[in-house]
């Protein structure tokens, strides 16, 4: 029997438009409204996945590129994700749904008592994707901007806070006795007086403690500081790495070794790796697909400049695609990472093109050169991570019916029958779940 594995769904652009710009997309569901959502939500539980997550970045970017993330849509507009979870656990009883949140955003006492009340309305199937993306900390207050490693500081410090005051009432404070009359015992809540290096506040928490675990904590860093971040707090790390045995392992070790030196036991935290494949329904159908992606045309090479050029707040679009790109046109916001994963192993003296192209370059599953394979084949590579001990994995789309569907309806049968997809869920929410098996 294969090793069963957790599936999570990674809504990869927030809450914004869904499939804006792509003509096979165009349905006229209205994103601002919650029924997209929720038929997503409801297709994902009844794969027997455990959580949905939804990518969030409050901002929209440096004050001088917003019309190159909101042009067509790749950065923006975004609601709220926090604001969509209520009505996707009123769709569902089973899935996690995990909205991201950033430190800089919230108060602790406000996300304590936010986060509390939704995890009883939702029977425990609260998650939070914390992240720390620092450019967004400007719109809060001219106090919260950090940098890198100081961001994951006050994470910790948000965090912390935040379960102290879940933590506010001792485990016998909630009496509810209708024989003698008392609902509480306010002489077994924990005043707190946090005075720390980002916040101050005072408890005890006006809202329940949780009789099912906590709110699941989930993290996307893969930095030293965001593996430790993870191994400290996180009950699910989001991985990102290339998908062969060594380095799959080496992130596995990496993690757990964290939650070691944090006191933890390695099985406290799931890793699920990120993949975004592309189901097809026959080998051939594959093949065509990965052969005609070698040669891009003019308008597939547009569209991914502007993705880029969106997601890099750096405008790649009116380049000369037969030069090499002049760094100097990346201001000092984007990260020396994010220019490297687009020029590759390339170089800089290559033209732009080159670096598009290979952007717009598929791979199959079969090879492993890539994500383009049929149910099986993919399940063939889900089944190989398991043998490596890995946890699960998360799938990377929008919530279009449409994305949810190709994905989905040839794979999860497949899955099902060769073990690794589950086909019940535990009691007792998100936690639950996570630590069934
Ligand atoms: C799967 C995945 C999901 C992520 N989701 C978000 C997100 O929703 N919002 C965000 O600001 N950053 C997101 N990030 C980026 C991370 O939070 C983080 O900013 C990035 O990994 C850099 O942190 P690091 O230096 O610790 O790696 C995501 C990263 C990964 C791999």
């Amino acid at each position: 029997m294969s090793r069963q594995q957790h599936f999570g769904w990674f809504l990869a652009r927030g809450f914004g438009p869904q499939g804006w710009g792509y003509p096979s997309l165009d349905w006229d569901y209205d994103w601002t409204r919650p029924e997209i959502y929720q038929e997503a939500a409801r297709t994902l539980e009844q794969a027997g996945f455990d959580l949905v997550i939804i990518e969030d970045a409050p901002s929209l970017g440096s004050a001088d590129t917003i019309d190159l993330r909101v042009r067509h849509a790749f950065g923006g507009p975004k609601h709220d994700p926090l604001l969509l979870a209520p009505y996707l656990f009123q769709a569902t009883r089973h899935l996690g749904v995990v909205p991201t949140v950033n430190p800089a955003a919230y108060l602790p006492y406000t996300a304590a008592r936010q986060f509390a009340t939704l995890q009883h309305l939702s029977g425990h199937r609260l998650g939070l994707n914390v992240v720390t993306d620092t450019g967004s900390a400007r719109h809060f207050s001219d106090a919260a901007q950090l940098g890198h490693d100081e961001a994951y500081d006050r994470a910790e410090e948000w965090l912390d806070g935040i379960r102290s005051l879940w933590n506010s009432w001792e485990p016998d404070a909630l009496v509810a006795d209708r024989s003698t009359g008392v609902y509480a015992d306010g002489s077994r809540m924990n005043p707190i007086r946090h005075r720390g290096e980002y916040y101050a506040f005072d408890g005890p928490l006006n809202a329940l403690p949780f009789p099912n675990g906590e709110p699941a904590i989930v993290s996307p860093g893969g930095s030293g500081r965001g593996l430790g971040f993870a191994g400290a707090n996180s009950d699910v790390q989001l991985a990102l790495a290339p998908l062969h045995e060594a380095s799959v392992r080496a992130y596995r070790a990496k993690i757990h070794d964290a939650a070691v030196a944090a006191g933890r036991r390695p099985s406290d935290i799931k890793v699920l790796f990120a993949i975004q494949p592309v189901i097809t329904s026959s080998a051939e159908e594959a093949d065509r697909i990965v052969a005609a992606s070698a040669h891009p045309d003019e308008a597939a090479l547009v569209q991914i400049a502007r993705k880029q050029s969106s997601d890099l707040e750096t405008d790649l679009t009116s380049l000369d695609l037969d030069q090499p790109i002049d760094l100097s046109v990346f201001g000092p916001h984007v990260s020396r990472g994010s220019i490297q994963r687009l020029i590759g192993d390339r170089g800089e003296d290559a033209p732009l093109r080159a670096h598009l192209s290979a952007l717009a370059r598929a791979g199959r599953i079969s090879d492993r050169s890539g994500f383009v394979g049929t149910a099986e084949e993919f399940a063939d590579l889900v089944e190989e991570l398991g043998d490596w001990g890995n946890d699960g994995v998360l799938l990377w789309g929008d919530f279009h019916p449409v994305t949810l569907h190709r994905t989905l309806d040839e794979l999860v049968p497949v899955l099902r029958r060769r073990g690794i997809l589950r086909r019940e869920y535990a009691d007792g929410g998100l936690q639950a779940n996570l630590h069934a098996f």
